[in-house]
């Protein structure tokens, strides 16, 4: 069983698809990190977006490796690296690359063969599953997002600037939505959670409730 979760950063997908698959037993797929690993080796090796060959030579050589929530390139665990915010900004124009998506989505089908799982992305339901068994596009206004990050933030013990975040949430959001490859958008057939006013239990328990029916 294949369940595709789209939406934009901030709408809460991350912490509820991981909660989804403890919850449902489903083998979970953030592809949000394996844009973030290629990412990740491109500011290592300090390439460029323009070095073409270089980005290629760098996907011909790429492991990534997801077990559970931990992310690991090339041997080596990168699940904090890849959250940084150099790398968060740029993945954003590194995934608007198209060899590097026709990799990464090579790898994503590859990664779900003949298993149950719950892959969280922008283009899960639109282009990497488009027969997925459930779609769920999950949405959130720009500022409950950009109010997430900042008690996000604030956990962690981080400083964060309200109207900063929001101002990159947008521009994110933008470029994301308007790539010409795979953009960021809700699959017809997709169910549409607004997770705006509500709780991340109340979020879990209406997706479960979704894929409770469908399957
Ligand atoms: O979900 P995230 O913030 O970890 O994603 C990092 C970047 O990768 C973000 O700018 C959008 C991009 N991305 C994408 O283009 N397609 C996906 N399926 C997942 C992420």
């Amino acid at each position: 069983m294949i369940v595709a979760i789209d939406g934009p950063a901030g709408s809460g997908k991350g912490t509820v698809t991981k909660i989804i698959a403890e919850k449902m037993n489903l083998q979970y797929i953030d592809t949000g990190a394996m844009y973030r690993c290629v990412a990740l080796k491109m500011l290592e090796e300090k390439v460029s977006l323009e070095e073409k060959e270089k980005i290629k030579q760098i996907l011909d050589n790429i492991e990534i490796d997801l077990k559970g929530t931990a992310v690991f390139l090339n041997g080596k665990e990168v699940t904090k690296e890849i959250r940084s915010v150099e790398v968060s900004n740029f993945s954003s124009p590194v995934s608007t690359i198209s060899f590097v998506r026709e990799k990464m989505v090579e790898l994503q089908r590859a990664l779900a063969n003949g298993k149950n799982i719950i892959m969280e992305g922008r283009d899960i339901g639109t282009v990497v599953f488009p027969n997925a068994d459930v779609k769920i596009y999950l949405d959130a206004t720009s500022e409950e997002r950009a109010k997430r990050r900042v008690e996000q933030n604030e956990k962690n013990g981080l400083e964060s600037n309200y109207n900063q975040i929001l101002k990159d949430i947008i521009e994110r959001d933008n470029r994301d939505m308007n790539r010409e490859i795979s953009p960021l958008r809700k699959a017809d057939d997709a169910i549409l959670v607004d997770t705006t006013s509500l709780s991340i239990d109340k979020v879990v328990e209406k997706i479960s409730d979704i894929i409770y029916n469908q399957i």
